[in-house]
């Protein structure tokens, strides 16, 4: 074979196995399926880091719990042997103290005053927070409203819930709000949820639409009541360790991308919340749309006093504020 021949197959050899050498594979965690909204957000922010980066990073993804429930997770991205997760705020507490104010039930009072909290400051704050331990929530992505379901009853009012023993996450703040309605909490990881709904360790759970119709719920609690009892903030997070690898460009990059990977996964939210309530009735769920708030705001009042002592009643105030 002539010299410069040789020459040109070896240089594109040497070229092929620099550019392979470059991709840098992420894994990317998630409780639910590829098709949910968190697959949806999780999914825009992998085609988009492929595409700014060209190629350089690219994720593999894990749904459906794949590698673990949300506090494993979270632990795992920490301590940098998972890349990233998109995960609710439910257990970030345990990690980020200060995050647990957002989980605070009745806190908000629809998606719109929700989404502008945690975009603006107070979220922003929450982000530094976070990086000071080690997580790097690129983006607060979205979880949903949350929702009750059980096999046993219409739930109308906060007293029909009384007596329910209800999955709920590992959450102090959650459980202290829904004691008020007499429900008995029982905290359990949502990768042992269905079994559990299915062989009546509990009666039910609460979950925003976009899990109820993802985890197929239908197929083992009759009554789904729109409570709407809190909001379930979701936060893409990047380990520190991939992190700090990336050049200020990559940085830029990967900051774009989770936001428009926390836009569309709100938009599911959206969609779901919009045609999935019909889609659960179908699928034989009673649906009790019109929910006495009232009760359930009023038995929750107590608890305020707790949250405000834990977070201050003027922090409370500032995020009740935001208009
Ligand atoms: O109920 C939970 O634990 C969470 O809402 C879930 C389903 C893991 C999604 O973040």
């Amino acid at each position: 074979m002539p010299l410069n021949r040789t020459l040109v197959l070896l240089l594109a050899g040497l070229g092929l196995a620099a550019s392979a050498h470059a991709q840098t594979v992420l894994k990317i965690g998630y409780a639910t399926s590829k098709e949910s909204h968190y697959g949806v957000g999780s999914t825009v922010f992998c085609d988009e880091i492929e595409k700014g980066t060209q190629g350089r990073y690219k994720c593999q993804q894990f749904p459906n719990s794949a590698l673990g429930g949300e506090r494993e997770q979270i632990e795992a991205v920490q301590l940098g042997t998972q890349d990233l997760v998109n995960t609710s705020t439910g257990p970030l507490g345990n990690f980020v103290p200060e995050v647990k104010v957002v989980d605070i039930p009745f806190l908000f009072r629809n998606y719109d005053h929700a989404r502008k909290v945690m975009d603006g400051a107070i979220g922003q704050d929450l982000q530094k927070k976070m990086a000071a331990k080690g997580l790097i929530n690129l983006a607060w992505t979205e979880n949903g409203f949350r929702h009750m379901t059980n096999s046993k009853r219409a739930i109308v009012k906060a007293d029909d819930a009384a007596g329910l023993k209800m999955r709920t996450m590992e959450n102090k703040v959650h459980m202290d709000g829904y004691k008020t309605f007499g429900i008995l909490p029982t905290p359990m990881p949502f990768p042992e949820l269905f079994t559990a709904l299915q062989q009546g360790t509990v009666d039910g759970q609460e979950n925003p639409i976009p899990v109820i119709l993802a985890s197929k719920f239908s197929q083992v609690q009759k009554h789904l009541s729109l409570t709407g009892h809190v909001y379930s903030p979701a936060a893409l997070i990047l380990s520190p360790a991939v992190w700090s690898k990336l050049s200020d460009a990559d940085k830029q990059v990967f900051t774009e991308a989770a936001k428009k990977g926390a836009a569309a996964q709100r938009k599911k939210v959206n969609d779901d919340e919009a045609n999935g309530i019909a889609q659960l009735k179908k699928d034989g769920m009673q649906v009790v749309e019109q929910v006495d708030g009232d009760s359930f705001r009023k038995a929750v009042a107590s608890a305020y006093q707790g949250y405000a002592r834990e977070f201050g009643a003027d922090r409370i105030a500032a995020i009740q504020a935001v208009k």
